[in-house]
């Protein structure tokens, strides 16, 4: 079996130039398959609100349900680092309840890290995690936990504060940061000027690694997907053709046949 995944792998593969895998996952059976496959970085994304729950966007997530989701993926995980998304408001308050809130992530579920989105403006919180031993990946650019400050899913395109952001992110102590929703050049840039990793999505072909929604980039929903999501599979279309073969048998009595029977 390959090792674990740490922050010190992630910085050596930078180091080389090997690029890193990241998907989101959500639960048990497809964080399995993730982990299986080789991939370094399973995220309990706060996607898990649209793409799981159903939501228009993210904010409705709570704590007890992402450290419930993220328990079912580290159950699953050997290989990958599991990293769980700190949800709307469990880490604008006081810094005390924000590290209480990210320390649960690890000490109750598994996690060996946790991510929170924000540049400058979260960097207090950052090193208050670090300091108390709660490994960081920042997140910076289209930050979906600010939609409605932001005006909607919009591409981030002010360089010299993206650049900023992620420089003071990484001076904080994150050891890895998400690049969202930003013009390629922009996150070259960045990628460039770090030490640390860069994840990117919707952020062009140089970063670091690359990271995806699971559900978009199976197609487990069907519906709108952005425009940098490639679709390596049609989930939703496969399950759809299962489930009406299954009613049509069930309707027309050729199942169960008798090799699903006790006799
Ligand atoms: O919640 C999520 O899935 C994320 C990824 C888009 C990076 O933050």
């Amino acid at each position: 079996m390959q090792s674990k995944v740490t922050r010190s792998t992630l910085m050596k593969m930078k180091q080389e130039g090997k690029k890193i895998t990241a998907l989101t996952a959500y639960d048990f059976p497809f964080a399995g398959i993730l982990d299986k496959a080789g991939i370094e970085i399973v995220l309990v994304g706060d996607s898990l609100g649209m793409v799981v729950q159903g939501n228009e966007n993210t904010l409705s997530v709570t704590m007890d349900e992402s450290i419930y989701h993220t328990r079912l993926v580290s159950r699953a995980c050997n290989h990958s680092m599991v990293i769980a998304d700190m949800p709307f408001m469990s880490y604008h308050g006081s810094v005390d309840q924000a590290v209480a809130n990210a320390g649960r992530f690890l000490k109750e579920a598994g996690a060996a890290a946790v991510k929170l989105e924000g540049g400058a403006d979260v960097c207090p919180i950052i090193t208050a995690f670090v300091k108390a031993g709660i490994p960081v990946m920042a997140h910076v650019g289209l930050l979906g936990q600010s939609v409605h400050q932001m005006g909607g899913f919009k591409v981030q395109r002010d360089e010299e504060r993206l650049l900023k952001d992620a420089e003071e992110v990484e001076k904080a102590g994150a050891f890895c940061v998400v690049l969202e929703g930003m013009p390629s050049f922009i996150a070259t840039r960045i990628t460039q000027e770090l030490n640390i990793p860069t994840i990117g999505i919707g952020a062009g072909p140089d970063c670091d690694g690359q990271i995806l929604v699971l559900h978009d980039m199976l197609g487990i929903n069907d519906g709108f997907c952005p425009k940098f999501v490639k679709k390596y599979a049609n989930i939703a279309q496969i399950a759809d053709q299962g489930v009406a073969s299954y009613i049509k048998e069930v309707k027309e009595g050729t199942f169960p046949s008798d090799e699903y029977e006790y006799k």
